[in-house]
């Protein structure tokens, strides 16, 4: 009989909760949005967040053992991103896996939320993943890790300021494109020419594996009004429009996709896996295909619904599960990149 693992997921504005089996079988994946409780404020509310996640687990459970055909009697154990994100956030969602583990009699599997996201990958591919250089790209955070298995992975580097997902959030917020930003500067790229600014690559000429987005998202907003002009008003839709999105989408991608290879290479691996929110942009997914392509790297990216923040990929606690290394009942949320 498969083990059914019940898994949590409350590290930001995304409250998920998903049922899957110790064979990787999703049995479902509840995402409830609170994309209408942040929208107004063009950003997550941290506060916000955690009330919503309080008033939305439960029904998301119901949900998810509903969709599963299961009852919580059926749950073997309990998994739950523990960090890194927003306090309070982890804060509902360990406290909740707590309780259920508690009152069932199951074991706790506490995993980290950016692992998870280099987790998903594995969950639709044919293959084995592992090891493999793996890059997380979502609203909050930018970072490559060296992932000798699921459970050993090492980082190698990250943003030092802004996330790549941040500044797609910033820069359509500047254009006037509104909140969540990435899905909207794809789309407005599309129509835009990507040659028509040059905007800055970041850490392009050196080794180092870091990413830095404030400088570009300053280049947006002086190409809209001049330093020491006030915060400019987002241009009327047309040309100048699209084509600040689609050089600006460029620039990310160009930086993304080159600090990949330049991990792939130092570290000698001949895999590359990818996850978070920002993978859902087409034209990533397009440009670190053929990039991988080019130089024989082998390419594994997670269906676009495992990008995004859910409970799913939660199921590299199955991993932690296999080795029998559970967590205590006093674990204490890390909400900083572990
Ligand atoms: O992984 P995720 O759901 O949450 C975090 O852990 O942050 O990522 C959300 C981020 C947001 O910043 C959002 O704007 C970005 O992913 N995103 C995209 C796209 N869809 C979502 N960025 C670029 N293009 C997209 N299509
Ligand atoms: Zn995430």
């Amino acid at each position: 009989m498969p083990i059914n693992f019940l898994a949590l997921e409350t590290s930001c504005d995304e409250t998920s909760v998903a049922v899957f089996n110790d064979r990787l079988v999703v049995l479902a994946n509840v995402v409830s949005s609170q994309e209408q409780w942040h929208s107004r404020f063009q950003g997550v509310v941290p506060e916000i967040a955690a009330r919503a996640h309080m008033e939305l687990l439960g029904l998301a459970m119901e949900k998810a053992l509903t969709q599963a055909k299961l009852q919580l009697s059926d749950i073997g154990a309990i998994a739950v991103h523990y960090g890194p994100g927003l306090a309070g956030c982890l804060l509902v969602g360990l406290s909740a896996a707590k309780a259920l583990a508690l009152a069932l009699g199951v074991p706790l599997i506490a995993v980290n939320h950016v692992h998870s996201h280099l987790f998903a990958a594995r969950m639709t591919a044919a293959k084995e993943v592992f090891p493999a250089v793996g890059l997380v790209v979502s609203g909050g955070h930018t970072l490559l890790f060296d992932c000798e298995s699921p459970t050993k992975m090492i980082r190698l580097g990250g943003t030092i300021d802004d996330a790549a997902g941040e500044a797609f959030d910033k820069i359509a917020s500047l254009l006037g494109l509104g909140f969540p930003g990435g899905p909207a500067v794809e789309k407005e790229a599309r129509g835009g020419d990507p040659r028509a600014f040059k905007f800055p690559r970041s850490f392009a000429h050196e080794s180092r594996l870091d990413f830095s987005f404030s400088g570009l998202k300053t280049a947006v907003r002086y190409t809209l009004a001049g330093p020491g002009e006030e915060t400019p008003l987002p241009p009327e839709p047309g040309k100048l429009r699209a084509d600040i999105a689609a050089s600006f989408q460029l620039a990310v991608i160009d930086i993304l996709v080159l600090k990949c290879l330049q991990a792939v290479e130092k570290m000698g691996r001949k895999k590359l896996i990818a996850g978070g929110g920002v993978l859902a942009n087409r034209e990533l997914r397009s440009r670190l295909e053929s990039a991988a392509r080019e130089k024989g790297i082998e390419l594994f990216l997670p269906t676009s619904s495992l990008c995004t923040d859910n409970a799913a990929m939660a199921a590299l606690a199955v991993e932690y599960w296999k080795a029998g290394e559970f967590s205590p009942l006093d674990l204490e949320i890390q909400p900083t990149v572990f």
